[in-house]
């Protein structure tokens, strides 16, 4: 344990307090107004392997993201969240991380990143980094030290068990398909992995493990980012006994059922607080899949442990049995509102992110509208929901310019995904009988490579995101999708974003009000209002590709301040998105 640093960590604290005490119990949003920094602005996501390559080897680069910074402002954003750049193998591109405080030389040095933090605050944004502590790569120091030997300094880092007559201590199987449970010669024993065997757990009941991840965190304020997003955070706590679970119908026993959110997975957490976040002036926000709404109190606000927090229950309601692709089901309106609902109430004396899209998701567009809606429209309605909701929104690249899921040459077979999660589905899909064809046509619909394409810049070669063979294919539509082009046509989903946002971003009632839903059983149509004293805000948004009447009109009288569509019918348009003033 490192002593310096704990007591380094209290001084923190109490130079933090002898300058402002009101800094130790950072004031969110109350009925005055009183707003953190991350909450009056948009967060936007860079995923770094494809958001613009410098250097020609095909792969998006530190200093691509400086030279694209003007852009990221014109969002209307404060921070910029970056998916890992740290030292990897790349077996999950980054999320499987060999060295907690080193900058992977594929993305740049320590230099480019430093310039990166200086350049952003320069236009008043933070870099905020992504911390994967569930699990480590199989190459880190620390795992490749702990499976020499029963008896080594780091042989109880990682989760190590005996195997059970010649098989896995348990019937648990990964997130990316396989047995949770990899077997290790030099041990004669079986380690964890809630993922991909690329990627150990990490064992949090040592307090040693414990240290080093919050020394790695620390090492990431004092080179002064804006905050964190914590990955995969409800894993770390594993269920005292390890025994088998029950299986579903095709025999398998996800282990996300058998280890998430297990009790005392907070004590871990507001120890992670106290010794990490307390004093900073800094966001977090926490993939946590699954924390029910009841538990969100102890999760996020004033007594929870972090600011805000990613559950994935309105984006995973076409999983409604898992996220096992091949038993998706379709959009279902009426349970996506619901979650967005069960969220927004859950969450009035606290905070939330808002988000459609990120690196492990389709794109937004192909998911929640009709296969024949209109893409350009589908992309607003939704930025129009982004935009007023209750919560920070989070704009993940592409999802600006209305990017669809992957649509290209290179993508014809399994072997041209590189998306690791796609290449278990794939075998899944293929151990439950699905012919090639149908499980090929499910892997293009929700693979991870969908949103990870290259972004597109303009319409020059590679859509002027690299001069060298970019590493996945461009989209086919980079010609007239992209952000040079939508820069000059005032009709663009980019220019909507902005106008959206900045509106957003001034506006007390969109930020603070309080949200109210109607017709929640309606089909068709998403209806919700913002107060806040006297202003009153209404949102509308048809899901359908067909006209659609309010079933009684509650917008008599109000002004529309915004939309999809030019001008007002007293029915909503296929697709239209209506903001709306109440007028006094
Ligand atoms: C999170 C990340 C995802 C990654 C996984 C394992 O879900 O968002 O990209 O594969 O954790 O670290
Ligand atoms: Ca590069």
């Amino acid at each position: 344990m490192n002593r310096r640093d704990f007591i380094k960590g209290t001084l923190t604290l109490a130079t933090a307090a002898a300058i402002n005490p009101s800094n130790l119990f950072f004031v969110r949003a109350d009925a005055a107004g009183n707003n953190s920094w991350w909450q009056k602005k948009s967060v936007y996501q860079v995923y770094p392997k494809s958001f613009m390559d410098t250097n020609g080897d095909g792969i998006g680069d530190l200093r691509g993201i400086i030279n694209k910074l003007d852009y990221i402002q014109s969002l209307g954003v404060g921070a910029i969240w970056l998916t890992p750049i740290y030292s990897s193998p790349m077996a999950d591109n980054g999320y499987d991380i060999s060295d907690y405080t080193a900058i992977n030389p594929t993305f740049g040095t320590m230099a480019d990143f430093e310039e990166l933090v200086a350049e952003a605050d320069k236009r008043g944004m933070k870099i905020v980094m992504d911390l994967v502590f569930n699990h480590s790569s199989d190459k880190h120091p620390w795992f490749l030290e702990s499976k020499t030997s029963r008896d080594n300094p780091k042989a109880d880092w990682y989760i190590w068990r005996e195997g059970i007559n010649d098989n896995p201590p348990t019937n648990w199987q990964s997130i990316f398909g396989g047995s949770a449970w990899e077997w290790n010669d030099d041990r004669g024993q079986y380690y964890l992995h809630t993922f991909s065997r690329y990627q150990p757990d990490l064992n949090w009941e040592n307090p040693e493990v414990r240290r080093a991840l919050y020394d790695a965190a620390n090492f990431w304020l004092d080179k002064g980012v804006g905050g964190f997003r914590i990955d995969a955070i409800v894993y770390i706590k594993k269920p005292e006994g390890f025994t088998d679970g029950a299986t579903d119908s095709e025999g398998n026993c996800s282990i996300h059922n058998m280890t998430a959110n297990q009790p005392g997975i907070l004590d871990f957490l507001q120890e992670f607080k106290r010794e990490v976040f307390d004093g900073h002036d800094i966001f977090t926000v926490a993939e946590a899949n699954a924390v029910k709404p009841k538990d969100l109190p102890q999760w996020v606000g004033d007594k929870g442990v972090f600011d805000m927090l990613f559950e994935f229950s309105h984006v995973n309601v076409i999983f409604p049995e898992g996220e096992i692709w091949h038993k998706a089901a379709d959009f279902n309106l009426v349970e996506f509102k619901k979650a967005l609902s069960a969220s927004q109430n859950a969450t009035r004396n606290s905070w939330y992110p808002i988000y459609f899209e990120n690196h492990d998701r389709p794109r937004s567009i192909d998911i929640f509208f009709p296969e024949d809606a209109d893409k350009k429209l589908a992309a607003k309605a939704l930025a129009t929901i982004l935009f007023t909701l209750r919560g920070t929104p989070f704009i993940y690249q592409g999802e600006e310019l209305g990017f669809g899921n992957a649509d290209a040459d290179g993508f014809r077979n399994i072997n041209d995904y590189d998306d690791i999660s796609s290449i278990g589905q794939y075998e899944l899909g293929y151990h439950a009988g699905l012919s090639e064809e149908e499980n090929m046509k499910i892997i293009r619909k929700y693979s991870r490579d969908n949103a990870r394409t290259p972004m597109q810049w303009d319409a020059s070669k590679n859509a002027g995101f690299s001069v060298g063979k970019p590493w996945l294919p461009i989209h086919k539509d980079y010609k007239t999708c992209n952000a040079a082009e939508e820069d000059l046509d005032q009709e663009s989903v980019l220019i909507y974003y902005r106008h959206l946002s900045a509106m957003r971003n001034e506006s007390e009632v969109l930020i603070n009000g309080d949200y109210k839903e109607y017709f929640s059983d309606n089909e068709e149509i998403y209806v919700y209002t913002r107060a806040l004293g006297d202003k009153k805000i209404g949102v509308a948004v048809n899901f359908t590709t067909h006209d659609v009447k309010l079933p009684f009109n509650i917008f008599g009288g109000c002004t529309k301040i915004n939309g999809n569509y030019h001008g007002e019918e007293y029915f909503l348009r296929p697709t239209e998105a209506i903001i709306y003033e109440f007028n006094n």
